[in-house]
């Protein structure tokens, strides 16, 4: 398997994929894209007019980023001449066996093969291949949109090769990503399992009527999302012990801890409930559109970036990856 990343092909142009797109490019790649979608050129066009300046922002050269981009009219001439696939198509178990059973046949044999799947480990869709096939099959999970969320997940497979491993750490670091290689399959892997957690008690505390679903994301950007952009649960538990760090944290306040956890809710989510809350949350956004409210996010997520980056410009002693 070469590790000479020049040209990679994105499957399924949609959020994550354009995304992917417009990073890839960025950094240099050749990419092939397709997408059944019908408006697809018009669709990476727009991605590429709104991605670039993010990506310009973070110091890329993004000068000709749209020569490099190539639509392609099906699967087998996307990945003709890839060194990566990057699938980003539908999240069905079977629509990725299908594409993965084409993609070992119509991709170089020395194309790497990463799906984007939040939740689907990729040995539940590689089963039916040979195993020398599913060895350079592996998930590559990015948090959205990928061009500006650094962390990608990186999740190995039952008769996922060590070599594709390592190739798709190498891939994503080259792409200024932070690839987390986790070694047990788990639906959901972990950052969305994380997310789920706190989505579940989220939505309880909303069905509860304990908060409005504006003021619980007040409460979260106000406090742990500044919290866990710096630090992780952990060093930020360890801080939380004093001097005494996480042992005096786990002895001094872990009894109550425990009591929280064996109290934290399930909401019901009942057709009914989950009508109310769809309705809470449009009152709370609906009157921005999406274009709007994913430009402010991005703007703030770019400051955010910026600022972690100057503040570990400044600071030599300790660095966290995030
Ligand atoms: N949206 C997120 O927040 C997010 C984050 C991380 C990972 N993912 C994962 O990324 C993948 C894509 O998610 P998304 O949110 O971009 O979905 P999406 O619905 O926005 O895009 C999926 C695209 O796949 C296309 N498609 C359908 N059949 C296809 C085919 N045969 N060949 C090529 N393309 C085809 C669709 O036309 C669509 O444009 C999923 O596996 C999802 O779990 C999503």
């Amino acid at each position: 398997m070469t590790h000479d990343f020049r040209t990679a092909a994105v499957i399924g142009a949609g959020t994550i994929g354009l995304s992917w797109t417009t990073l890839f490019a960025a950094h240099g790649f050749t990419v092939h894209v397709t997408d059944p979608r019908p408006d697809l050129a018009e669709a990476v066009d727009a991605a590429l007019a709104d991605f670039a300046p993010h990506l310009a922002a973070r110091g890329l050269d993004v000068e000709g980023l749209a020569d490099r981009v190539h639509l392609a009219a099906d699967v087998t001439e996307a990945v003709r001449d890839a060194d990566v696939v990057q699938e980003n198509g539908p999240e069905r178990v079977e629509f990725k066996k299908d594409l993965f059973a084409t993609l070992v046949r119509e991709a170089p044999a020395h194309a790497l093969l990463l799906s984007s799947s939040s939740a689907i480990p990729s040995t539940d869709f590689t089963t039916d291949l040979a195993r020398e096939d599913a060895g350079r099959i592996l998930i590559g999970h990015p948090f959205n949109p990928p061009h500006l969320i650094p962390l990608v997940e990186v999740v190995p497979g039952e008769h996922t090769t060590e070599e594709a491993v390592q190739a798709a750490v190498d891939f994503y670091t080259l792409l200024g990503r932070t690839p987390v290689v986790e070694r047990k399959e788990i639906p959901g892997f972990v950052g969305n399992r994380l997310q789920n957690a706190l989505s579940r008690e989220a939505v309880y505390l909303v069905e509860q009527g304990v908060v409005t679903p504006e003021d619980l994301d007040k409460v979260m950007t106000n406090s742990l999302g500044i919290r866990w952009s710096t630090v992780g649960p952990f060093l930020g538990s360890h801080l939380g012990g004093g001097p005494g760090g996480y042992r005096h944290m786990a002895e001094h306040i872990g009894a109550s801890m425990k009591r929280m956890w064996a109290g934290l809710g399930t909401p019901s989510q009942t057709a009914e409930e989950q009508e109310r809350l769809i309705e809470a949350v449009e009152k709370a956004y609906g009157s921005s559109t999406y274009s709007e409210l994913a430009e402010t996010r991005d703007r703030r997520q770019l400051a955010v970036l910026a600022a972690l980056d100057s503040a570990d410009t400044s600071d030599t002693s300790h660095k966290e990856e995030n």
